[in-house]
């Protein structure tokens, strides 16, 4: 029967052309050429009125039979093809594209700042020492020669906790316990955080960090530390930088002096920074009193020593030109990473 056979035909081309759709929109080609409007086999379906009676039965149950078969090969290719499709996207990686590049994280500016000064002492022959935040009234005051009636030892002007327990006012405390733990000689810097009662503007916070110095031996004079200080002062700001001591007084040391440096933004010329004189403090030091080595037990007839301290925040805030210290301690990443 040419109807029966042409369907045949028509079956054959179909599995062909099915096995070779490697992708949907060439699989909805073939479903339109056979089972589309004017597809192949609907073609056929349709003309069924034309054929002889003795056919029409018989061609139009083979007919149906393949529109079946053809839509559930369509349908299970499209599945096929689908899920590959999707596999596919979904590996699609350009491994050319410049990745994502994480951002490294960098040390605080403040912890910069004490790195440099330690690096500075250290290539001088300092070691470094450490010692407790929560003290004692002796390390940090009686043994330091700062009398009951001094300023400092005021409820105002010092976190005290329970009994005698404090929090340091500055790193000297350290000279103490290390005067203690070792004889002569020692030269040891004390880096460290400090706490004062201070209400918290541009220039002042309740925490802030120290570099001490301490420096014990025989014969050991003022202008060691004068050298020690003015080594201290270019290697930190530059070769051109000029230093300068004034007399002050300090209940640990004696004689003691403030040390100021030519101001690093007008070169000494004046302006807002050194409040128009041309110069920035910096530090305080002098000779240890010997009433710290009596507290101590060094013999101040045999031993002499200088002692001097910084504060970072006030150094880290010259090198970096910040004008307000809450910037410090606010750890707004935008501002930090513009230090580092
Ligand atoms: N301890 C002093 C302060 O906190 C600094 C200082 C240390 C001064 C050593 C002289 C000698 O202000």
């Amino acid at each position: 029967m040419e109807a029966l056979d042409r369907l045949d035909r028509i079956k054959d081309r179909f599995e062909e052309e099915i096995k070779k759709c490697g992708d949907l929109s060439r699989l909805d080609g073939v479903r339109t050429a056979y089972l589309g409007r004017k597809g192949e086999l609907t073609m056929i379906l349709r003309s069924l009125s034309a054929l002889p009676d003795g056919q029409k039965v018989e061609v139009a149950k083979q007919a149906n039979l393949l529109k079946r078969e053809f839509t559930a090969r369509i349908e299970e290719t499209r599945a096929g093809l689908e899920e590959t499709e999707a596999a596919t996207k979904k590996d699609k990686t350009d491994v050319t594209l410049p990745g994502i590049r994480p951002r490294a994280g960098t040390v605080h500016p403040i912890t910069g700042t004490i790195s440099r000064i330690n690096e500075i002492f250290i290539s001088l022959g300092f070691s470094i020492a450490e010692g407790p935040e929560i003290e004692t009234e002796f390390y940090n005051f009686g043994a330091l020669n700062i009398p009951l009636e001094h300023p400092s030892r005021d409820a105002f002007d010092t976190f005290y906790i329970k009994g005698e327990y404090l929090l340091r006012s500055h790193t000297s405390n350290v000279q103490v316990h290390v005067m203690e733990r070792q004889k002569p000689p020692v030269q040891v810097i004390m880096p460290g955080r400090v706490y004062r009662p201070d209400a918290v503007d541009a220039s002042h916070s309740f925490m802030f960090h120290q570099v001490e110095g301490l420096m014990v031996d025989k014969g050991v004079s003022f202008s060691d530390l004068k050298g020690v200080l003015s080594i201290f002062c270019r290697s930190m700001f530059g070769n051109d930088i000029k230093m300068r001591l004034r007399p002050h007084f300090f209940p640990f040391t004696e004689p003691s002096a403030e040390v100021d440096i030519s101001c690093i933004i007008c070169e000494g010329k004046g302006c807002r920074v050194c409040s128009g004189n041309g110069w920035l403090e910096i530090l305080g030091a002098g000779l240890v009193n010997p009433k710290v080595f009596e507290a101590v037990g060094y013999d101040p007839s045999e031993y002499s020593g200088y002692a001097f301290g910084m504060g970072v925040e006030r150094i880290a805030m010259l090198l970096y030109g910040v004008e307000d210290i809450r910037l410090f301690f606010e750890n707004d990443i935008r501002f930090l990473r513009q230090l580092s």
